[in-house]
């Protein structure tokens, strides 16, 4: 007896579609599954034995070939034990013939036969959606999240006996809704930072208000307690809420990594990611046995906050180069590479020197030599990406003590969505959003200059020695600022403030 049934594999953030072939055969008992199964599709056969005993099914005493096919793809993962036991029953008859035609099938057994939730259930179902499967069962603290996707009779369960009632027809269950209008708008839920606490330190409020407008990657350096950390925790505040396409995209990377939190159907507020200085590569950039993506993509479509830059061990940061440049990661596998989206905006802080207080020559107790290995260990292609360098500087005591708090967040993001409108009016056909995703061919007809602006870029380029690519961020990061001041044309102010916020790694690195 030949059966079929659908489900679905996951190849980084991408749904495949794969048929479980069930044959049931006369000869000695036994269950192999074949077709690149890793360790836990193989432990399948464990739990399906058991979970279709306890539900009170015949199990049969027969020779049970599983094949998934495609073969040639890596199967890994849990979520083809139910798609299984329903491909055993459906052999067995106890599930009527053709129930499953055209179903997709999804979840993991427990031994008593109840369902747990997947990982990557967005992903499957949109690739699902676009094989032309319009019905699929999932572990009921998913179907939410599959129920996002539009066109798609999604059916949540919790028992195995319940999918085989349904199936044959004894039991109706109710297709899972979501309302896709009312979760965006619980998003504006309350962020508990505000720009306003902030004394003083206007012009790093102001690099932090073009680095949001833009989605520009930025660096903090500065002496320590002069608010650095505190700012970058307030980003948040001003950035846009996410559109309903990048929501998409985010979570189904937190759904891949499985931390979509139960029954949440989508991610909707933008990612701020602030991994700790001691993480490991494979943490920060994806992979792993079972790979994962790691902290650059989980700030997909968000902020990835690195504090105390330095202290990260130097590999670890420099390998961010390849996804700051790309927007994605590649990760190598023994026979494979898998790609994550990790298009994120990072920003750095860190402290000029060992003790803190450089350049400050009567409070720094560091050597030249101590300061040098200390600021050596962000390299110079790392800096080079970055868009804006800005120095916080120590807040004196007026400042501190004054009763003057500082702008709204709301007043700040105001300014940034009204960029951010003409930025996407204006990029709508490049399929982009925001100016730090310009890419070079893009530049010269969205970055326009007036004449005087193009002498000042002129002779900042020779003076400076800057590379192609600084000369094109400063070009992207005086877009921004010329959005933020309703001006078509990029002028001479705007170019000026622009290249100010790259001189620190001259006065520091002496680059
Ligand atoms: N500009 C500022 N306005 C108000 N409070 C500040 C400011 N700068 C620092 N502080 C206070 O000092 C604390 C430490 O600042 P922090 O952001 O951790 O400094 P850094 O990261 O630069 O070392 C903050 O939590 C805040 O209480
Ligand atoms: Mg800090």
């Amino acid at each position: 007896m030949y059966k079929e049934v659908m489900s679905g594999a996951l190849v980084g953030v991408d749904g495949h579609m794969v048929t479980v072939e069930v044959d049931l055969s006369n000869g000695f008992p036994r269950f192999d599954i074949v077709g690149l199964p890793d360790n836990a599709v193989k432990e399948s056969t464990d739990r399906v034995r058991t979970a279709i005993k306890n539900s009170e099914f015949d199990f049969p005493m027969e020779r049970i070939t599983i094949n998934l096919a495609p073969a040639d793809l890596r199967k890994e993962g849990s979520g083809y034990d139910l798609a299984i036991a329903i491909g055993i029953l459906l052999g067995k008859e106890t599930i009527k013939t053709g129930a499953t035609s055209g179903v997709l099938i999804l979840g993991e057994l427990s031994l008593s036969g109840g369902i747990r939730s997947v990982n990557g259930i967005l992903p499957m179902i949109d690739s699902a959606i676009k094989a032309g499967i319009r019905k699929c069962i999932v572990p009921l603290i998913n179907a939410q999240e599959a129920a996002v996707v539009e066109d798609m009779e999604v059916y949540g369960v919790k028992h195995l006996r319940e999918v085989v009632d349904f199936l044959n027809g004894e039991l109706e269950l109710e297709a899972i809704k979501v309302n896709l209008e009312s979760i965006f708008r619980g998003q504006q839920s309350i962020y508990p930072y505000d720009f306003k606490d902030v004394k003083g330190q206007a012009s790093v409020r102001r690099a932090l208000e073009v680095a949001a407008a833009g989605m520009h990657n930025v660096m903090m350096i500065g002496p320590p307690g002069s608010g650095k950390t505190m700012m970058a925790k307030r980003l948040p505040s001003i950035l846009p809420s996410v559109s309903f396409e990048e929501s998409i995209d985010i979570t189904k990377i937190y759904s891949v990594s499985g931390k979509m939190k139960g029954g949440q159907p989508l991610v909707v507020t933008r990612p701020f990611r602030s991994p700790h200085h001691t993480i490991s590569n494979a943490a920060l950039i994806g992979g792993g046995t079972v790979p994962k993506p790691g902290e650059i993509s989980l700030a997909h479509n968000g902020v990835l906050f690195l504090d105390e830059l330095p202290e990260f061990a130097k590999n670890v940061i420099e390998v961010l180069r390849q996804p700051l440049e790309e927007g994605e990661v590649t990760i190598s596998r023994v026979n494979s590479t898998i790609d994550y989206p990790a298009k994120f905006m990072m920003v750095c802080s860190m402290n000029p020197c060992p003790c803190g207080y450089y350049p400050n020559v009567e409070k720094c107790t560091c050597s030249p030599h101590q300061i040098k290995r200390y600021l050596n260990k962000v390299s110079g292609p790392l800096l080079d990406r970055i868009d804006l360098h800005i120095e916080a500087s120590t807040i004196d005591f007026n400042a501190i003590n004054s009763a003057d708090y500082g702008e709204t967040s709301a007043n700040m993001m105001k300014r940034v969505l009204e960029s951010q409108k003409v930025q996407i009016e204006r990029h709508h056909k490049l399929g982009i959003t925001y100016n730090a995703h310009l890419r070079a061919k893009d530049i010269d007809e969205i970055c326009v200059l007036d004449d005087p602006s193009k002498a000042m870029m002129k002779f900042a380029f020779e003076k400076m020695g800057l590379s192609a690519r600084a000369y094109h961020r400063i070009l992207k990061v005086s877009r921004t600022i010329a959005d933020l001041d309703h001006s078509e044309v990029i002028k001479e102010n705007h170019v000026a403030e622009a290249i100010q916020y790259r001189t620190l790694d001259r006065k520091y690195w002496n680059r």
